[in-house]
């Protein structure tokens, strides 16, 4: 089983980024933490912040990856491109935020990729990523 972690932009910056809202640790952490703790999922991962690098990437992964974990960032809730990127492929995505978009200023609690994916979980901070990859391994393995 093999799950593609894309992170769209600013998530690089995680742990210098708005600590109080993101979490203090870095991208690394998080991705190191998530292959230690699910040792069984080969966990490829992307961070851009270029939209169309994002959806070059997310194209040519579906074509063989079991599924797509995908924080997009502020594209989230801006990106036509993005969500016709997801309606484009079969593989699923699963949209994460570590911080609650709903709990946030009003633009967040719109997300125009959420109709195309699987599902969100949000407000777990790194956990959302997690609770993500639970989820493909109940259904995938
Ligand atoms: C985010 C939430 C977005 O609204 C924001 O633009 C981000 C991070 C999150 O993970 O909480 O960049 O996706």
């Amino acid at each position: 089983m093999t799950i593609g972690v894309i992170n769209g932009p600013n998530l690089n910056l995680l742990g210098q980024r708005e600590p109080a809202l993101y979490g203090a640790r870095s991208l690394l952490e998080l991705l190191t933490t998530l292959r230690t703790e699910h040792p069984e999922v080969t966990i490829k991962d992307f961070q851009s912040n270029v939209e169309g690098e994002l959806i070059d990437t997310l194209q040519a992964w579906s074509l063989d990856l079991d599924g797509i974990i995908l924080n997009a960032g502020g594209y989230t809730h801006t990106s036509v491109a993005l969500r016709d990127a997801i309606a484009a492929v079969d593989c699923p995505v699963i949209e994460v935020h570590l911080s609650n978009v709903h709990a946030r200023e009003e633009f967040r609690h719109h997300s125009l990729l959420a109709s195309e994916c699987l599902g969100v979980i949000a407000g777990f901070g790194e956990r959302s990523y997690h609770l993500a990859l639970e989820h493909f391994k109940n259904i995938l393995l």
